[in-house]
């Protein structure tokens, strides 16, 4: 095997890799971000590439037309380097920068406070002025600092020390003149000396929480004393060319990479967070002594190092649901080193520990109020319940929503289409679109509010097929079936027109469809109806974006009045914020995760019948829809 030197524009990064290897794998060793949402199984269509020169071997895809190939495009995960080569990375296959993330700040830029709670984190900074050894008080330095704490009120606790204080414990002492702070770790019933500083630094007490999910990870800086948030950072998760969603995650630790690879790439990706954080705010990533996070079972797995392989094989059981506390060192996050990590537990493989932090963030488990809760992202993890039971979920929805499965999908990022609406006579389309750019693809909002206009502008049936016969330009025949043009452009400038095709509108409905039979599941299970669920809380930042009646419209939420939707943004972020900042919310969160009684839907014959009468737009049974019912009667009459 040869090196060749393959050159990435418009970056224009080079890298030296052997013949045949992917061109997918050597964009990832020279740090070349190309969306590649199923993992470089081949399936996705999405790490579009042109390559100049014939140096490449590739396999003819459905997701290229012939027009596209002649001009070069190939699909990265399929094509195998043979020599020198220069590969452009089409805009659509980049890193998706603007991501529109959903920090937690709300309107007027405020963000969430910790509300009626006592402040009390699990570290505390505490400075002794210590007595110094005589030739008759010679006790060791450690039974000295112990003797301190135990003055200071420490006295019904046991104490201990590790290595690293051990270690610079002596020259700390004397150099500062026996005037420290030491950093005290609560863990259950013990105490732990996690670093000591020369001096009084007790008021330079910083926390950090972490969303970490499968598409972005959310840092809050958070000053333990006041429990003010003071910066958020956010940005894609590194992990993200690794596949985009938990289980091309998985493939790609246990099957093509490494979990040690997965695993550096979050790591790498919080620690960008905490250099930015840290930078901004002229503090030390030192000064950081506690780190909570929250982020999905997969997530947390890769983010402790452990194999997720088992996630995914049946009956499904992860390695651990309650993580050990562990110490940053041990898995390279750039704070104090000493620092605790600590991540929020969760139920089971597909109900993870930012679940269980949106649960403790809205309340759900201490209210009277039959709520359902949902975090609509890649997967639909939904929870059922009140203060008394709690019943979970996860629908592999999959990643339609999030721009997965659609020809033109995209996540909400400039230049995303995020409203539409359809000309009932003449059915022309009117697109709004992020930032007002020039539009490049449809995101999740866009997809649910274009799909009800052309259900309610009768350029769609109910099963989701095109209406024959309609007088309109918009429908034509294109290479995968029938397609609705969204939005003309200039295909000889190889941009070809934004278009909704059928096989888009499948895999909407399949996602819609998965989603609400999961919600029907639950309630039938306890033998609920929708009308009796008081609250229906959409946390996630996709559902910051949705248009309740128009996701009522194709089905994917149940036809409730609109004032029982309540939504919640980031509710994994406000989660990992609250268990950082108290103790009791932590005991709480674990408590919420022990709690929740998990149903596994993929092995249930009534959520297959259920989502089988739900892949109709909205539903086979119209009188669970009745505000539907009522708007296509008006049409009708209208019409
Ligand atoms: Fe190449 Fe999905 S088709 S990564």
């Amino acid at each position: 095997m040869k090196l060749c030197k393959v050159t990435f524009l418009p970056e224009t990064r080079s890298v030296s890799v052997h013949t045949g290897s992917t061109l997918l794998k050597a964009a990832s060793m020279a740090g070349v971000h190309i969306n590649a949402s199923c993992g470089g199984a081949g399936t996705c269509g999405k790490c579009r590439a042109v390559v100049q020169g014939d140096n490449f071997r590739t396999e003819p895809s459905i997701h290229l037309t012939p027009s596209e190939m002649k001009k070069g495009y190939v699909l990265s995960c399929l094509t195998v380097v043979q020599g020198d080569l220069t590969v452009e990375i089409p805009r659509e296959a980049q890193k998706g920068v603007g991501v529109r993330i959903d920090t937690g700040r709300r309107p007027g830029g405020e963000l969430l406070k910790i509300g009626d709670r006592k402040i009390r984190p699990r570290t505390k900074k505490l400075h002794l002025k210590i007595t110094p050894p005589t030739l008759n008080d010679n006790i060791s330095d450690l039974d000295r600092l112990f003797r301190e704490l135990k003055k200071a009120g420490y006295k019904d606790l046991d104490i201990t020390c590790g290595l690293p204080v051990l270690q610079k414990l002596g020259r700390t002492l004397r150099e500062s003149h026996w005037d420290v702070t030491v950093t005290l770790f609560w863990n259950r019933c013990e105490i732990e000396i996690m670093d000591i500083e020369p001096g009084d630094v007790t008021l330079s007490r910083y926390g950090l929480a972490v969303d970490v999910g499968t598409t972005t990870v959310v840092a809050y800086l958070v000053h333990l004393n006041t429990g003010k948030i003071v910066d958020v950072e956010s940005d894609l998760n590194a992990q993200i060319r690794c596949g985009e969603d938990v289980i091309s995650r998985i493939v790609y630790a246990t099957e093509i990479g490494t979990v040690e690879e997965v695993h550096n790439l979050v790591i790498e990706t919080i620690n960008g967070l905490v250099e930015k954080l840290a930078a901004k705010n002229g503090i030390l990533p030192e000064s950081i002594d506690s780190v909570v996070s929250a982020g999905n079972t997969t997530m947390t797995h890769l983010l402790y190092g452990i194999d997720p392989r088992y996630i995914r094989e049946e009956p499904y059981i992860p390695t651990v649901n309650l993580f050990p506390v562990i110490k940053a060192r041990e898995i390279g996050i750039r704070v104090n080193q000493n620092a605790s990590i600590y991540s929020v537990p969760g139920t089971a493989s597909y109900v993870g520990g930012d679940i269980s932090a949106g649960i403790l963030a809205s309340g759900v488990y201490k209210s009277d109020a039959l709520t359902i809760f949902i975090d609509i992202g890649t997967n639909g993890e939904i929870v059922l319940g009140n203060k008394d039971w709690m019943v979970a979920a996860s629908c592999s929805a999959g990643p339609a929503f999030e721009g997965g499965g659609v020809k033109f999908g995209m996540r909400a990022s400039r230049g995303a289409i995020e409203g539409v609406r359809i000309d009932r006579k003449t059915l022309e389309p009117t697109c709004h679109v992020i930032g007002d750019a020039e539009p490049q693809g449809i995101c999740g909002s866009g997809m649910i509010d274009a799909l009800a206009e052309m259900y309610l502008a009768g350029v769609i049936n109910q099963k989701g097929k095109f209406v024959q016969g309609l007088k309109t330009d918009r429908i034509r025949e294109g290479e995968t079936g029938l397609e609705y043009v969204m939005v003309r452009r200039d295909e000889d400038k190889g941009e070809p027109d934004i278009v909704l095709a059928s096989a888009d509108i499948d895999n909407i409905i399949r996602t819609k469809g998965a989603i609400y039979a999961g919600f029907k599941t639950l309630i039938n299970e306890m033998n609920l109806t929708f009308q009796d669920v008081e609250r229906f809380v959409i946390a996630g930042g996709f559902g910051n974006y949705i248009e309740i009646e128009k996701a009522i419209i194709i089905g994917l939420l149940p036809d409730l009045p609109e004032e029982r939707f309540h939504f919640i943004g980031n509710s994994s972020i406000i989660g990992s914020y609250l268990v950082l900042l108290s103790k009791e919310l932590r005991l709480e969160a674990e408590e919420i995760a022990r709690k929740m009684t998990y149903i596994e839907l993929s092995v249930s014959h009534s959520f297959m019948d259920e989502y089988m009468s739900a892949l109709f737009l909205p539903h086979t049974n119209m009188d669970d829809f009745p505000s539907v019912k009522e708007i296509i009667r008006k049409r009708k009459i209208s019409g």
